[in-house]
């Protein structure tokens, strides 16, 4: 269940082609009451209101996993007496007037719903004052019932208590999860609102017990020190879009996470759905982490209010951006430039002036390659490095230049695939294999993209990748390459090298895995006790 809307885009291929239609049970729901499912939408929908209220301080109370009791209570601006009797009707809201609002929401709220919706399934006080007035009012609504208002006693702000959720509706209590279950919803909804607000505080007691305390901080890394701890909020590295529509943070390639727990977004104030984000976020990492890992990313997106459209649905279950506006190409843009700087470094190329350039002191063990770079000593995986060039070359033109083999090699591919030889042999051609038949389901190669080292390797790897539907470049670069234990002369390691350099991401191979390991002239010197 998704309590946050979702990031819908109108230009669906952006996203990998995966056409989102939003699920039926969400088209469906509708009607009011359904947009409370479980104690944390209601918690949400609270908090929300108490952000849009100006509160600089919101503390929640729940007991047994909100059911029993929800209190959220906030030092925002508070409400009059009518206003506070009002707040709990069908499409009462301050928040906008006319159609025209609509187009222009800055607010969390703007439909007027969640008040009435929680009040009809529960039994609901809301307690509030407005500066310069006194006393407080408190309004009681019992399971959609008429309210009643009477006097009080508060602060400024407003208190909400949520007492016996889904009282009426037994059935809808029954799908509830065990009480952790919904504590937990409700800690990350709470989490999730608190990262995109970092100037305001919040508190949340579970059955007594504290479970968040976060003081308004300074900023979002502070926030995210604050929920996520400081080893991971001080690695982050800002996306520094300078007046850019996206800023924010994000993890380095050394620090990465095997769940996508450290992912949150904001689309101008609003939290929304990762989910939406995730394959931007994958994209501009693509082949830099290993294999089922994932960075953190904490994105901003802030665009005139006029750019985003939150009415996309009435459970405030989606926001789009207007004009067919993708923010998928925003994301990798800003992703990727914040992670340049650490590509580049110690890079050990020859780009950078003065630097002297990356020459090969040797071969190790036929698998390696030992260079050396002003004072620093560099072991090279050779395979990685090939492939990581052969996989550069081939993202920027899979079409390869075929050239002739000096003996044209017979190759069997496995029995599953060999008839799939003659069902891609447009695209092998394209790629720049040259093929006849040779009997029995084997293949004559009489040539081979030119780029590529292993002409037998290449081409089984380009057919098990077409016949599998995978990353062709990918597949072609890694049984393309050099092999472990190949040995190179000193020319081949010297273009090697000078290939490497330049390429894009020099640190890790296609499939992730790290190319070069450095050791600097002192830090040798001080383990030998040298210095
Ligand atoms: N904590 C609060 N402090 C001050 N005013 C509040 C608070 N909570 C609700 N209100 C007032 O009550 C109105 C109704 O709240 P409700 O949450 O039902 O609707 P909304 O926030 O306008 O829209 P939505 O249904 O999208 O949340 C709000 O527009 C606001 O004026
Ligand atoms: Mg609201």
């Amino acid at each position: 269940m998704k309590l946050f809307p979702q990031l819908i885009s109108e230009a669906p291929e952006e996203y990998g082609g995966r056409v989102r239609v939003l699920p039926p049970e969400v088209a469906h729901r509708i009607a009011a009451g359904e947009v409370i499912e479980r104690p944390a939408s209601a918690v949400k929908e609270l908090v929300e209101n108490a952000l849009d209220a100006g509160a600089s301080r919101v503390e929640i109370e729940i007991e047994s996993g909100g059911v029993a009791l929800i209190r959220v209570r906030d030092d925002g601006s508070g409400m009059s007496p009518e206003d506070a009797k009002k707040s709990v009707g069908r499409h009462a809201t301050s928040k906008i007037s006319s159609a025209e609002d609509l187009a222009r929401v800055v607010s969390l709220g703007f439909r007027g719903e969640a008040l009435h919706a929680i009040s009809s399934v529960s039994a609901l006080s809301l307690t509030t004052r407005e500066a310069g007035a006194d006393p407080a009012t408190c309004v009681r609504v019992l399971a959609g019932g008429l309210p009643e208002r009477s006097l009080a006693a508060r602060p400024v702000g407003t208190t909400v208590e949520v007492r016996d959720l889904f009282m009426n509706l037994p059935v809808r209590r029954g799908f509830l999860g065990t009480e952790r279950a919904e504590t937990n919803a409700v800690a990350t909804v709470v989490e999730a609102l608190a990262l995109s607000r970092p100037e305001a505080g919040f508190f949340l007691r579970a059955d007594g017990r504290g479970l968040l305390a976060l003081p308004a901080s300074a900023d979002l890394r502070e926030r995210v020190a604050q929920v996520h701890g400081l080893s991971l909020a001080r690695s982050l590295v800002p996306l520094d879009e300078v007046g850019g529509p996206v800023w924010g943070f994000v993890s380095p390639l050394s620090v990465s996470f095997p769940t996508r727990r450290y992912l949150h977004v904001a689309v101008n104030g609003r939290v929304v759905d990762t989910d939406s984000f995730a394959p931007a976020v994958a994209k501009a990492y693509a082949d830099l982490l290993p294999k089922g890992r994932h960075p953190a990313a904490f994105l901003r997106l802030e665009l005139g209010p006029g750019e985003v459209d939150v009415n996309v649905h009435p459970a405030k279950s989606a926001v789009r951006l207007r004009g067919g506006r993708s923010a998928y190409p925003l994301v990798v843009g800003a992703i990727r430039g914040a992670l340049a700087p650490e590509r580049e470094e110690g890079g050990a190329g020859p780009a950078a002036e003065g630097e002297s350039e990356l020459r090969p002191i040797g071969q190790f063990a036929g698998r390696c390659i030992l260079a050396e770079v002003g004072e620093e000593l560099i072991i090279l995986d050779q395979h990685g490095v090939h492939e990581r060039i052969l996989y550069e070359k081939l993202l920027k033109n899979v079409r390869g230049t075929p050239a002739n083999l000096p003996v044209p090699a017979v190759v069997r591919p496995p029995v599953d695939l060999a008839p799939e030889v003659w069902n891609f042999e447009v695209e092998l051609e394209a790629l720049g294999f040259r093929l006849e038949p040779f009997g029995g389901g084997a293949v004559r190669l009489l040539a081979a993209p030119e780029s590529v080292a292993d002409p037998e390797g290449g081409f089984l790897g380009a057919l098990e990748a077409l016949a599998g539907g995978e990353d062709l470049a990918k597949a072609l670069a890694c049984r393309g390459s050099t092999k472990f234990g190949e040995s190179l002369t000193q020319e081949q390691m010297v273009s090697l090298l000078r290939e490497w350099s330049a390429t894009e991401f020099k640190e890790i191979c296609p499939h992730g895995r790290p190319i070069a390991k450095r050791m600097s002239l002192p830090d040798l010197l001080r383990e030998f006790g040298r210095i």
